[in-house]
């Protein structure tokens, strides 16, 4: 796809502030899960853990061949395969995504499978650089909850939307996580994982702001879709909270939440609990969501 046909694409993010007060403008600077080889990987699985939730949301905006769909904060593959089937023959994709990283990884992701009228690019989901009302469909998944400001990015998601088609979203709720019988590992996991999360502002709960926001924003036809997911032993997404600390292990030592003593014992304790198949592991809620940008805009 030529960059000129949808408008400017995003330039390159600066991903080393230079400054404290730069580092407020450096998304990667302020999102909550940082940049880790085991993160991407963690990525790469959760593309195909989400599937299913992302498809039943993609189904019920209507996409049709022919049309051009973005996915903000793409990562390292996102649901651009979902999306480029759903446009084809004849529509276009757009990843964008701030970490170059990611971005790279999502460019081979889509070279490997050959999927064709697909653009990966590194841009800041607050401020994309793409004209206004160019998509028929604008999706981020699991971007808005890891952001300070969630509003800024859904107001620059509406303000790419064609006047009468779709934004939509899947965003996690993490406070009504389940593990029972309980322990007391997963316990100070779960403490762990709030405060590290939020601690440039991402809201751990935002899955529940969700209907409200969009709403804010301008959108209509807005509908919420809640699912909680419940994972056998053995399941990759049974382990994510455990997970996501270990992402994070860097920034929770150096805010002294824990020692790395405490996450390795904390770690081991949690995933041998979770082995057990009888312990049932529900590690939070996924909040779909989409809303219409009116037609009269
Ligand atoms: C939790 S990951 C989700 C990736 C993908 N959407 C998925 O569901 O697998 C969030 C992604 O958003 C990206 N991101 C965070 N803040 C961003 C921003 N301001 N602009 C663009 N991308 C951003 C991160 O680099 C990361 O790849």
């Amino acid at each position: 796809m030529a960059e000129s046909e949808l408008g400017a694409v995003a330039g390159e993010p600066s991903v080393k502030p230079a400054s404290p007060a730069a580092a407020v403008d450096d998304p990667n600077a302020v999102y909550a899960l940082g940049s880790s080889s085991g993160e991407s990987a963690r990525l790469q699985r959760q593309a195909e853990e989400l599937a299913p939730d992302s498809l039943a949301l993609l189904d019920s905006v209507g996409l049709r061949p022919g049309d051009i769909a973005i996915d903000v904060g793409c990562g390292p593959r996102g649901v651009i395969d979902l999306l480029a089937e759903r446009v084809a023959p004849g529509g276009r994709v757009v990843g964008l995504d701030a970490d170059p990283v990611h971005v790279a990884m999502a460019s081979e992701f889509v070279a490997r499978r050959g999927l064709s009228d697909v653009e990966v690019v590194c841009g800041d989901a607050r401020n994309t650089g793409f004209e206004a009302g160019s998509f028929d469909l604008v999706h981020a998944r699991t971007l808005l909850i890891t952001v300070p400001q969630p509003a800024e990015v859904l107001a620059e998601m509406v303000r790419l939307a064609r006047p009468g088609r779709w934004v939509a979203g899947l965003e996690p709720d993490t406070e009504a996580a389940i593990c029972y019988p309980p322990h007391p590992a997963f316990d100070r996991l779960c403490e762990i994982f709030s405060m590290a999360f939020s601690r440039n502002g991402a809201d751990p709960r935002f899955g529940r702001r969700m209907a409200a926001l969009y709403r804010q924003a301008g959108l209509e036809d807005t509908t919420v879709e809640v699912r909680a997911g419940v994972y056998p032993a053995g399941h990759s997404r049974r382990t994510i909270r455990a997970d996501l600390v270990r992402s994070m292990h860097l920034q929770i030592i150096e805010m002294g939440l824990a020692d790395q003593l405490e996450l390795d014992e904390l770690d081991v304790a949690a995933r041998k609990h979770f082995e057990n198949p009888d312990v049932l592991v529900m590690p939070g809620l996924y909040f779909l969501a989409r809303g219409r940008k009116s037609a009269s805009v």
